[in-house]
């Protein structure tokens, strides 16, 4: 099977299950099953460069001031190369679309810069002076890193030129100032992307200067009292004259001449003092800009080249079966370690026993190993069959020696007292999701399990600094300050235990809702009682709070209700841990705090989540049904019966604009 067939057959697996599940109720498969069936979809569509749907990333770390973008800062539509010149293909019929649109002749007036892989920035000169700087968040407002950017040294303060004008560009760290930086750093910083973006957050500006971030400013959003060039070349020629750092982007005439030129960048990149991960292709004609206008996702005068993943052989050297929390068995290929995109790479998923035979990857073969950007390194396949035998399905778990249960592509222990799902829960527990304890990394969980033969959460909270100190990599002051971390974690409350406890569907954001809703562990537990005997009520409780769909809330009250998992909260009660809600920082919005919302129908860019998430931090709250008392319904696409409701009952019905109007405040 190829990727391409995997990802129709799952396709279809994904659709019949879903039928079942939501047409039907009467799901063929657990959660987790289903879960993990998403989980390879995802992974696969990444893989074969298919946008499941466009999610550009947040990067709102909650920690700074965030403010609304004038103009949301969108990505760009990609053309990713793979063996086949597939880029070039996409780029041809984009440029034959953007010429219809724009009702202009073939070929178009394009630039051709790079695509640096750095933070997103927009930046707001005003009558000559560097006055904000705001990172992209969710494209729709971004927090405020103006002193960090002023600290940085990355952009001048001060330009030659009257008026206000927006620019936006990108925060990068070179090679070098990275590798100074990861010196210095006591943790392992992951690429330099994230390294920039981590000392653009910080809260003392003061520790950005002289760490060698740079900038390029390669777009104008919006100008006030500035006339600008009507070409691309021009602005940028425009902003170089003002002392900002820009790219020089390269003018082609149509997209056979631009993709030859992303092409040939794909060498110049390795040379480079900084990461680019792809090329940008733009109209040169701004003009032309304002009359394609964008779509949700992304302007239409733009459009990205991916470069292909960097790929390289090397010898596959075991494969060894790791179990997860919830009993996965998972193949991981162990590789003679090799250099890829700029970190080592040793070992790789294999995702599942049917990918593992479709390979047909075994010991002692020189296999393909690929990195993308940051996507985890996958095996393509065998590059030089050097192995005999192939690698068999495990009958056993190869850490209890359960009999194995298969469920769709996957194999699964049984056993919840398995000692490898028990650690990998305690990880998960102590991860930083959950309880966040500091210093209790997966070495030590390890050593806990197999030396102190810890079982269960509530026992860390019972260690002492004799039981830790002497564990391999932990000194007595370490062990000191794990005992403290571990003090400190019992006051994390109800929304981080849940969380912890790994149970199916309760991630972080159900966690926190039903912390929210219940304010203490007794009332849910009472309820799961209830449901346990039979009473139908709970049920509906739960399916009442904003997205909790009927079976998860049945799936919820199902787990809370079994004997083991109400152990482990007894046990996590008696060691001390607070189970009650923890209010969440609230920067209070007039007009918004106090006032309930429902919110209904698909939003043109905010997520339901994202929304709720808001208008919680603003004071406000979210229910899920509409009444007399709810203050604002706000309404997206195909939104039915609450819509309905509010209309009758002559409720305010906001859009998404007006919602986000709404949340700024007076
Ligand atoms: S033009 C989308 N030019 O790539 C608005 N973007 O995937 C027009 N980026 O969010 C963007 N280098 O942060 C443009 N030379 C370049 C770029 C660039 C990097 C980033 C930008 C954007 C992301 C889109």
């Amino acid at each position: 099977m190829t990727p391409a067939d995997e990802f129709a057959a799952l396709g279809a697996q994904i659709a019949h299950h879903d039928a079942r599940y939501y047409q039907q109720a009467a799901p063929e498969i657990t959660d987790a099953v289903y879960d993990d069936l998403k989980d390879r979809y995802r992974a696969l569509a990444a893989d074969l460069g298919i946008d499941l749907q466009e999610t550009p990333g947040n990067d709102l770390t909650g920690d700074l001031p965030t403010i609304p973008h004038r103009m949301p800062m969108l990505s760009l539509e990609k053309a990713s190369e793979g063996e086949d010149g597939s880029a070039a293909l996409k780029l041809a019929a984009w440029e034959t679309r953007t010429a219809r649109l724009a009702e202009v002749a073939m070929p178009l007036a394009l630039t051709v810069e790079p695509k640096i892989d750095g933070m997103s920035v927009s930046v707001i000169f005003t009558n000559g002076r560097l006055t904000r700087a705001v990172t992209r968040g969710d494209g729709l407002a971004g927090e405020d890193i103006t002193a960090q950017v002023q600290a940085s040294g990355a952009i001048p303060l001060t330009v030659p030129c009257a008026g206000t004008f927006e620019v936006r560009g990108e925060l990068y760290l070179p090679h070098d100032a990275f590798a100074a930086l990861q010196a210095r750093s006591t943790k392992p910083l992951a690429n330099p992307r994230n390294a920039c973006a981590g000392l653009m957050k910080r809260k003392d500006a003061t520790t950005v200067v002289g760490q060698g971030v740079q900038a390029f400013l390669y777009q104008i959003a919006w100008t006030e009292g500035v006339d600008l060039p009507t070409t691309q070349t021009a602005v940028s020629a425009w902003l170089a004259h003002l002392g900002l750092p820009v790219l020089c982007p390269q003018t082609v005439s149509g997209a056979e001449a631009a993709a030859a030129t992303c092409s040939a960048w794909t060498e110049r990149r390795a040379h480079l003092p900084y990461d680019i991960d792809g090329m940008v292709v733009k109209l040169d004609d701004r003009r032309l800009h304002d009359r394609l206008g964008s779509t949700e996702h992304h302007p239409r005068w733009a459009i990205a080249w991916k470069f292909p993943p960097e790929r390289k052989a090397t010898t596959l050297r075991g494969i060894t079966i790791q179990v997860g929390k919830s009993g996965k068995l998972t193949p991981v290929a162990e590789l003679e370690p090799v250099s890829l995109a700029g970190t080592t790479v040793s070992r790789a998923s294999l995702h599942n026993f049917v990918e593992l035979e479709r390979k047909d990857v075994r010991v002692g073969d020189l296999v393909w190993v690929e990195k993308a950007g940051e996507i985890i390194p996958q095996v393509l396949g065998v590059a030089e069959r050097r192995g005999d035998t192939p690698t068999a399905r495990p009958t056993t778990c190869p850490a209890c020696q359960s009999a194995v249960m298969t469920e769709e592509i996957f194999l699964y222990c049984p056993n919840p007292g398995c000692p490898a799902q028990v650690r990998e829960r305690l990880k998960h527990f102590a991860g930083r999701g959950a309880m966040d304890i500091d210093g209790l990394g997966e070495a030590i969980i390890d050593q806990l399990c197999t030396v102190r033969g810890l079982t269960s959460p509530a026992q860390l909270f019972t260690l002492t600094v004799e039981d830790l100190a002497g564990l391999d990599r932990l000194g007595a002051k370490s062990a000191a300050n794990l005992v403290a971390a571990l003090a400190d974690a019992k006051g994390r409350g109800l929304a981080r235990v849940l969380t912890g406890l790994a149970l199916h569907q309760i991630g972080e954001k159900l966690a926190q809702d039903l912390a929210g809703r219940f304010g203490r562990l007794a009332p849910l537990l009472d309820l799961a009682r209830r449901h346990a005997s039979g009473d139908p009520e709970p049920v509906a409780i739960l399916d009442a709070i904003d997205g909790v769909a009927e079976t998860t809330a049945r799936a919820v009250l199902d787990q809370l209700a079994q004997p083991a998992v109400q152990e482990i909260l007894t046990g996590l009660a008696a060691a001390g841990v607070d189970l009650t809600a923890r209010a969440t920082a609230v920067r209070v919005v007039e007009g918004v705090a106090g006032k309930s919302f429902v919110l209904t129908g698909t939003l043109p860019t905010l997520t339901r989540d994202q929304a709720a998430a808001r208008i919680v931090a603003a004071g406000g709250t979210v229910v899920g049904s509409v009444s007399k008392k709810t203050a604002f319904v706000v309404a997206g696409e195909e939104a039915g019966s609450k819509l309905a409701k509010a209309q009758a009952l002559n409720l305010t019905i906001l859009d998404e604009a007006g919602l986000l109007r709404l949340l700024e405040g007076p």
